[in-house]
């Protein structure tokens, strides 16, 4: 899994050394740019994806892949905001800092940048022992990171709507099962119990 998820970022890296099967084509910047923002949202998607494959399969050990998926989704965000920032704006902080402000769907990649920092530092089995439920609580941070997420995602695109929907309707699924999990228990343990009741008597 881990070398999986380094596959991209050494592809990218194969072609802005001119080697390998991937091109940058005439506007390198935007394809680094392009690839590394779609990677982390995949990646952020992915690790959502987790606790109901493991729900529903009762596949355990997939569980211990879900902190490696989310910190190579901070590392591809963090690449992301890197080309951004060096390639694009040429490190100029002001202009930086204006675009946050000027351009709303780069102020919410900014925030879903900035609330995946203490989700990465506190990573570790050190952090998940010192906070406690405090940890549980705070790593719920990743729902919103994901929303906006796929909100910068669908913002800044002008015609073409099918992917960042597609984006949509991933996320509705992941978080709707979250949702809809606990209330659907409930209903088909209260139907099975009634319906062993009535089968007994
Ligand atoms: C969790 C954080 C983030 C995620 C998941 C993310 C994801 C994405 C995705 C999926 C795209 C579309 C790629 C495409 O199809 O071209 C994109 C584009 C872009 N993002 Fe982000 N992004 C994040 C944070 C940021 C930050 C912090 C910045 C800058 C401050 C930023 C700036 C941009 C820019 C400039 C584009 C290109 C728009 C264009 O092609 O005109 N993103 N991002």
């Amino acid at each position: 899994m881990f070398l999986a998820a380094l596959v991209p970022a050494m592809l990218l890296a194969g072609g802005a050394l001119g080697v390998g099967p991937k091109q940058l084509g005439a506007d390198p910047v935007r394809t680094l740019l392009h690839s590394c923002g779609l990677t982390a949202l995949n990646l952020l998607l992915i690790t959502l994806a987790v606790t109901p494959l493991r729900q529903l399969t009762g596949w355990n050990n997939v569980q211990r892949l879900r902190r490696m998926l989310g910190l190579f989704a901070f590392f591809y965000a963090l690449l992301h905001f890197t080309v951004y920032a060096w390639l694009d704006q040429g490190l100029d902080v002001k202009a930086i800092g204006a675009d946050i402000l000027k351009r709303p769907y780069i102020t919410i990649g900014m925030l879903a940048l900035l609330m995946l920092i203490p989700l990465a530092v506190t990573s570790t089995n050190g952090w998940m022992r010192r906070l406690r439920k405090r940890w549980q609580r705070l790593h719920y941070l990743i729902y919103p990171i994901a929303i906006l997420g796929v909100w910068h995602f669908w913002w800044q695109v002008k015609k073409d709507i099918r992917e960042p929907l597609l984006y949509v309707v991933m996320l509705g699924v992941l978080l709707g099962y979250r949702l809809l999990r606990a209330p659907l228990r409930r209903l088909l343990t209260s139907r099975c119990g009634s319906a062993t009741v009535r089968e007994r008597t």
